[in-house]
């Protein structure tokens, strides 16, 4: 596998963190320290922030995203936002199936297929997540898991939308947690996930598709973490939150 075929991505995960006037003044901070980054750079940021994030980050290299969405196009869905919602005001990616949205808001492999499928007719690149909680981990079914995971939420994607999806891997026992896979676990859990499109699209796919791991990852072990072969990049929580740890990754995704 040729790393250097694939751009790598770094994107923040701000979860339910700041109002739209701090958004603005993490950017603010975020900017002179990722200017010259050659890798991607990324904030996906709460709906409410998502106009001002966009327009903060007019004429930069940083680009915005939304941290999950519905898969309808409008309707009786209280309290939900649509692709079209998205874009409308700016938005370029979406994360997907986010273990919290899995663990706490009930969605499916099934459900994450669906909203995969509509962000991508609607020209939104998704951000799609994968990962084991420690119990599929210590009954050592990591592997088939997120292999199905990732078939699942990507039945019916064709080949050429593939090139506008990301995985992440994030095992559920490192999030938050401080706990981060090690980067050999890493490495192969975003190796299997590789040899799933493989499969699924052939060579050429699985060697352009960028996939990044998440969970606890910093300014301490992304070094480690990012030079691993099969790890394109990263999905950051917490550290995402601090402009000088995050930009620290991403000045360490671009070496
Ligand atoms: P963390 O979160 O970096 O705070 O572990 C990662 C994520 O949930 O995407």
């Amino acid at each position: 596998m040729k790393k250097e075929v694939r751009k790598a991505v770094i994107a923040g995960n701000w979860k339910m963190n700041k109002t739209p006037k701090e958004a603005v003044e993490l950017i603010n901070e975020i900017k002179p320290l990722v200017k010259d980054a050659t890798c991607d750079v990324v904030v996906c940021v709460p709906f409410v922030c998502l106009d001002a994030a966009v327009k903060a980050c007019e004429g930069t290299n940083i680009k915005v995203g939304a941290e999950n969405m519905h898969f309808e196009k409008s309707g009786a869905f209280t309290g939900e936002i649509s692709a079209d919602m998205l874009k409308a005001v700016g938005t370029e990616y979406v994360v997907l199936g986010h273990s919290e949205r899995r663990q706490y808001f009930g969605e499916t492999d099934e459900t994450v297929n669906k909203k995969v499928l509509a962000a991508l007719s609607n020209g939104l690149k998704p951000i799609l997540c994968v990962g084991e909680t420690l119990k599929d981990r210590e009954n050592t079914i990591t592997n088939e898991l997120v292999a199905m995971q990732t078939k699942i939420a990507l039945l019916d994607v064709s080949e050429k939308d593939l090139e506008n999806v990301i995985i992440a891997y994030e095992p559920v026992w490192a999030i938050g947690t401080g706990k981060t896979a090690t980067s050999d676990q890493a490495d192969e859990v975003n190796g299997v996930i590789r040899n799933v499109i493989k499969e699924v699209y052939g060579e050429v796919a699985a060697e352009k598709i960028t996939i990044q791991y998440g969970g606890s990852m910093n300014a301490s072990n992304c070094d480690e973490l990012l030079s691993k072969v099969n790890v394109d990049g990263g999905l950051i929580g917490g550290a995402s939150l601090k402009a000088a740890d995050f930009a620290t990754i991403v000045n360490a995704a671009c070496k």
